[in-house]
């Protein structure tokens, strides 16, 4: 547990950075969480009563349930935040560390310090009489989970997002992931995330999350907030997701780039967070008029914000962790490593925009009783396809498998499945790539590590094999591709220096097919980009016939 002085601290640096929190002074509270109350691929405000794209942690009540609406939240009997009248939910991407030795990736654990800000102050350091509270069935997103670079959208560092490495020293900071830092032991790594609070009146539509909500301008009251979005200003709701990364010590260096999010990012920009409000009408309304807590550590000063009895004990809320059963049954990385992202969702580095997976094999997607928020039998953590309980998800099942079985069965080529493991570079001696262009093998090279021959991560999320390396460097624009240490996959463009040594030492079975060698310790199995896509097509066609020929 951290004491005051840490969430001073904090805030002291924030504040320092954002003229507007600094102003705010004591007109705002902070409720402290507990872990999640379930970590799960469930969104119900962009995926409601399916599976959504990527892995979620979810604080607030237990209340939650893929398919939700107020009267939902209402049912939670326990939170993971002291305030006991806010039934709402919070969830943000959970964020995945990636082994830069072999490309697994293990989610980082929460360090029970993330906190929710409530924030309805003035300029001038009075509390904003004309903040409203939310409707009961509002909801909203901030951030992008699209997004792989900095367009702007979210502000200088500490404004609306922000990373920062708390290590005791130059607490390293960005808008995305921050680099040059071997730890964060000092106090942790974290996320800082703001909420629009001017609205427009109108209900949140899936179809653009982002359209009934702006940030406001830096005035006071319904001044701040610009037509057509001055209908309602709300509080101000600020994350600080706070993750304890403390284990992974060691295992990386300064000039890798092992934080991962949910999304397939690396980058940290893909950082958003989703809000359901589930507050008991009338009380944030009143909290807002009297309550002038500031930065206080728990517990709240409930005389002045909440009234007696209104609060969850520590224990309260510890025992409210997890307390919401998964209706996902899958492996979400937590205790051990996975080769892939829940999802499959390949990494994706920007900077343009991300393009969101389609098909994932080889993924559990049984989705319980329909989200009720009942729990389903599905054990979580397994890899095996569970028993699907209802018509819904079988057809999900479905369309998902069979797009991906016509997918790879249309890229494999002939030449591609009979050579395996043939070539001097430990796989086929050619692959053809989804555009059409051959990549033949060769041979093994030196990665010279630091910096790395091949320059750029190619891993998309699949256990590694020279085929799929090539393919996936096809797809990123490269045309070199190089399979290293069993699971890894660099692309670049040049070899450079680095040294071509005998066959022998690229030895490491392929991470996603044994009778393939990928590379070694600092080895890579290249494959080079050898032909034009036209030529390649024109090839293709003529094996085609050759094969029809011979069959
Ligand atoms: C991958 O590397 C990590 C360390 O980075 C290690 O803990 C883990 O066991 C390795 N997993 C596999 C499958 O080799």
């Amino acid at each position: 547990m951290h004491s005051l002085n840490v969430g001073v601290s904090t805030l002291g640096l924030l504040a320092a950075l954002v003229a507007p929190i600094l102003a705010q002074e004591s007109s705002y509270f902070v409720m402290y969480s507990t872990d999640p109350v379930v970590v799960e691929r469930v969104d119900p405000l962009l995926s409601p009563g399916t599976v959504s794209s990527h892995e979620h942690s979810v604080i607030g009540a237990n209340g939650f349930a893929a398919t939700m609406d107020f009267a939902q939240t209402q049912t939670a009997t326990c939170a993971t935040v002291p305030v006991k009248a806010d039934k709402s939910n919070y969830w943000f991407p959970s964020l995945y560390y990636q082994s830069p030795h072999n490309g697994s990736f293990l989610r980082a654990k929460d360090n029970s310090n993330t906190r929710i800000y409530y924030k309805f102050g003035t300029g001038g350091n009075g509390p904003d009489l004309e903040r409203s509270e939310f409707p009961k069935e509002f909801r909203m997103i901030t951030g992008n989970a699209l997004l792989r670079h900095d367009d702007g959208s979210m502000g200088s560092p500490g404004n609306q997002l922000n990373w920062m490495c708390h290590d005791g020293g130059n607490n390293p900071r960005a808008t995305g992931f921050p680099t040059g830092f071997t730890n964060c032991d000092a106090q942790g790594f974290a996320a800082t995330i703001r909420f629009p609070s001017c609205w427009n009146g109108k209900d949140f539509n899936p179809a653009s999350p982002q359209a009934h909500m702006a940030f406001p301008i830096n005035q006071d009251g319904m001044k701040g907030c610009e037509a057509p979005f001055n209908v309602k200003r709300f509080p101000e709701i600020m994350i600080e997701y706070w993750l304890d990364i403390t284990q992974f010590t060691g295992d990386y260096g300064s000039n890798d780039k092992p934080w991962v999010l949910a999304p397939g990012d690396n980058t940290g920009y893909s950082f958003h967070a989703d809000f359901i409000n589930g507050w008991e009408p009338g009380v944030l309304a009143a909290a807002m008029k009297t309550c002038r807590v500031g930065n206080t550590a728990e517990p709240l000063d409930t005389s002045s914000c909440f009234g007696a009895n209104s609060l969850y004990t520590d224990a309260e809320k510890r025992a409210c962790s997890g307390s919401v059963k998964n209706v996902v049954a899958e492996d979400t990385g937590t205790t051990s490593y996975i080769k892939a992202l829940p999802g499959c969702n390949p990494i994706q580095s920007g900077p343009a925009d991300a393009t969101p997976q389609k098909n994932c094999p080889n993924v559990v997607t049984s989705l319980g009783d329909g989200g009720s928020g009942k729990a389903v039998s599905s054990p979580v953590g397994t890899t095996t396809l569970a028993t699907s309980t209802s018509s819904k998800t079988t057809s999900q099942l479905s369309t998902s498998t069979s797009a991906t079985t016509t997918k790879s069965s249309a890229v494999v080529s002939p030449s591609e499945t009979s050579t395996s493991g043939g070539s001097t570079s430990g796989g086929p001696a050619s692959v053809t790539a989804a555009d059409g262009s051959t990549w033949a093998a060769a041979g093994c090279y030196v990665d010279t590590v630091n910096p790395r021959t091949l320059p750029t991560n190619g891993w998309w999320g699949n256990p590694i094999t020279n085929t799929e390396c090539a393919k996936g460097c096809s797809k990123l624009g490269f045309s070199i591709s190089g399979a290293e240490n069993g699971g890894q996959c660099f692309c670049g463009n040049s070899l450079g220096s680095s040294a071509k040594v005998d066959s022998s030492e690229c030895k490491s079975p392929c991470a996603g097919d044994s009778s393939q060698k990928c590379g070694g310790p600092a080895r890579l199995s290249v494959y080079k980009k050898s032909s034009s896509t036209k030529k390649a097509r024109a090839h293709r066609h003529l094996e085609r016939h050759r094969q029809a020929a011979v069959s």
